[in-house]
């Protein structure tokens, strides 16, 4: 006792005053904020079976504070959170800001008092109560008792996709309800992809930046209930999935057979659709399966033996930024034997951006000119016409990926990586002009792979592809 540090017991007397006058202590365990009462700091609420808890938290190393709702009965710190209420708008401070209730809206007032995050009702009636429910929905009341809720979190989801929320098409407005991958690990800000109704075809589609559809569910079928291109997104029998459609709305809702399951249905960072579910004996989430299978399939995914260009993307699993040769090709680097990735582009983009006079040439030798030529980056051999692509930027044509035109408009790409960063083709020596026999081996590989790209693209009847003959260690990366 001969060391009392007096500042800070002043300091902490003075902040349990302020709390005593200005903030009615938010009993441990509460499922309701009403208001005149105040959340912050490391307070939650917790819904009353247990369920769900609320309040700020921290994703990864960020520095940065969000309210959320999560999981209580999991632990993997991010992986827990299914919705976020200021994802785009963190606070730095979770002890001096705080979420309340204020002229009838649920706010978030960061560290100088400054509004950062609100429900931005109109409504003249004024809710008086939040509550947290075992379903995970946070609902504004007009009082603790009333059952009449005028707002709801279900109405503004953000990455996760829980049993009883609507993912809904308004007739009314002509708007839909989207879901929205976080950024990055550490940033559930809005990403670059979003799933969402399609109600016309009764599907889901997952888009990049809103624009570009590169998956589809295939429609529903009510009969089966499942959807016609991906019916392992229900024959798990987990989620009991049904659509309604009537003259105000159309939605996509489930309900869970086992609801004692933890399972989680979210858009992820990279661009997938997952379906996890949480075991109680290994204590983890385990994933059935992601949509589209393959990260390749994803806009702006990257090809196989390229990796994100940013390395802090790649241990985020983001690949906002593009991509880059996993092992750099260039004259230089004479141990990195280099060969070529067979791809697809879009047909106008090459024509508009090939570099050299089309050359009357074989296949083989096509390949070998490529390959011997410090600067080119990629060749194309259509018509019996060999062309190369020399600049450096691979990112501009997506790698690979082209929209929603069918496949014939697309063109072979073949683009020059290091062999060792392939599964197949290893053995790739080229002598120009010289060695025409292994030429015209190599070069009927190369065809064989192409035709086996044709038939998997059939059989795969997806409408956006990007790669083929690859093996599966990319997707399961980010899995
Ligand atoms: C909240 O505080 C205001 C002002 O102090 C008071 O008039 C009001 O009755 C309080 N409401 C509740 C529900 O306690
Ligand atoms: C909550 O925060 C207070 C103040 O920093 C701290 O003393 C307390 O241990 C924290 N409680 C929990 C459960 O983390
Ligand atoms: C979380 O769940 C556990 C297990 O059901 C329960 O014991 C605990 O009270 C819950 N946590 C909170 C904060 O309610
Ligand atoms: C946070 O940083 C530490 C140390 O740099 C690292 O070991 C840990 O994996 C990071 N955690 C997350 C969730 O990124
Ligand atoms: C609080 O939010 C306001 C408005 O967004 C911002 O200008 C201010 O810098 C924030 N204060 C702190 C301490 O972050
Ligand atoms: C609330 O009113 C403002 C101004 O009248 C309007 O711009 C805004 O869209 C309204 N918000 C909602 C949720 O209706
Ligand atoms: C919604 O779309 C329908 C059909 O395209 C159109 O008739 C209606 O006017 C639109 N409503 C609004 C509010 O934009
Ligand atoms: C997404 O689309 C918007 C316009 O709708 C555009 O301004 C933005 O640059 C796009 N983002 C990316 C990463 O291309
Ligand atoms: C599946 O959902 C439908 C619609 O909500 C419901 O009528 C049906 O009983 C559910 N089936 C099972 C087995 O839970
Ligand atoms: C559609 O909305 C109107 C007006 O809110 C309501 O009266 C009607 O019952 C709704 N229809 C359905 C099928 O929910
Ligand atoms: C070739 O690779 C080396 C090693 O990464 C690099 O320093 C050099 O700039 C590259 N040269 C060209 C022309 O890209
Ligand atoms: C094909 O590429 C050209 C040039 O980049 C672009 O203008 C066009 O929109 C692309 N077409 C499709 C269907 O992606």
């Amino acid at each position: 006792m001969s060391r009392i540090n007096y500042k800070s017991m002043i300091l902490t007397a003075s902040q349990f005053l302020l709390y005593l006058l200005f903030i009615p202590a938010l009993s441990s365990a509460a499922d309701t904020l009403s208001v005149n009462q105040s959340l912050s700091g490391n307070q939650t609420l917790v819904s009353l079976n247990g369920n769900f808890e609320m309040g700020f938290f921290r994703p990864g190393n960020s520095s940065n504070f969000y309210i959320g709702i999560w999981f209580n009965k999991t632990i993997v710190t991010n992986e827990r959170v299914v919705w976020v209420a200021n994802r785009d708008s963190p606070v730095s401070d979770s002890f001096t800001s705080i979420l309340k209730i204020i002229d009838g809206n649920l706010v978030l007032l960061n560290e100088s008092n400054s509004l950062v995050w609100s429900t931005y009702m109109n409504s003249t009636a004024t809710a008086v109560s939040a509550t947290l429910l075992d379903d995970g929905n946070l609902v504004l009341r007009y009082g603790s008792g009333s059952s009449l809720s005028i707002w709801q979190s279900f109405d503004h989801p953000t990455h996760t996709f829980m049993p009883g929320m609507k993912l809904l098409y308004n007739k009314r407005t002509n708007t839909s309800q989207v879901l929205t991958s976080w950024r990055n690990a550490e940033d559930p800000g809005m990403g670059l992809f979003s799933l969402e109704l399609d109600h016309n075809n009764k599907q889901f589609l997952i888009k990049w930046n809103r624009s570009v559809v590169y998956w589809t569910s295939g429609s529903w079928n009510d009969g089966d209930k499942l959807f016609r291109v991906e019916p392992e997104m229900r024959l798990n029998y987990i989620y009991n999935f049904s659509y309604v459609d009537n003259e105000n709305e159309s939605y996509f809702t489930y309900s869970l057979y086992n609801p004692s399951i933890i399972s989680r249905f979210i858009i992820d960072i990279p661009g997938q659709v997952k379906q996890l579910s949480w075991l109680d004996s290994t204590r983890e989430w385990n994933l059935f399966w992601p949509q589209p299978r393959d990260l390749c399939d994803v806009y702006g995914g990257c090809l196989i033996a390229f990796k994100p260009s940013s390395k802090n993307d790649w241990n985020l699993g983001s690949f906002s930024s593009g991509c880059v040769r996993k092992t750099e090709v260039n004259c230089s680097i004479t141990i990195e034997k280099p060969t070529f990735l067979l791809s697809y582009v879009n047909k106008s983009f090459l024509s508009a951006f090939l570099e050299n006079e089309a050359q009357q040439l074989d296949e083989s030798a096509c390949r070998c000119s490529c390959l011997h030529d410090c600067v080119c980056n990629a060749y194309t051999f259509i018509s019996s016409k060999c062309q190369h692509w020399n600049r450096e930027n691979l990112n501009k044509i997506s790698l690979g990926f082209v929209s929603n035109d069918s496949y014939l408009e697309k063109s072979q790409f073949h683009i020059k990586v290091a062999s060792k960063d392939l599964p197949y083709l290893t053995e790739n020596s080229c002598k120009y002009n010289k060695d025409v026999n292994r030429g015209a081996v190599v070069g009927s590989i190369a065809v064989v792979v192409f035709v086996l790209c044709v038939i998997l693209f059939m059989v795969r009847r997806r409408k956006t592809m990007i790669l083929v003959g690859k093996t599966t260690m990319e997707g399961s990366l980010m899995a």
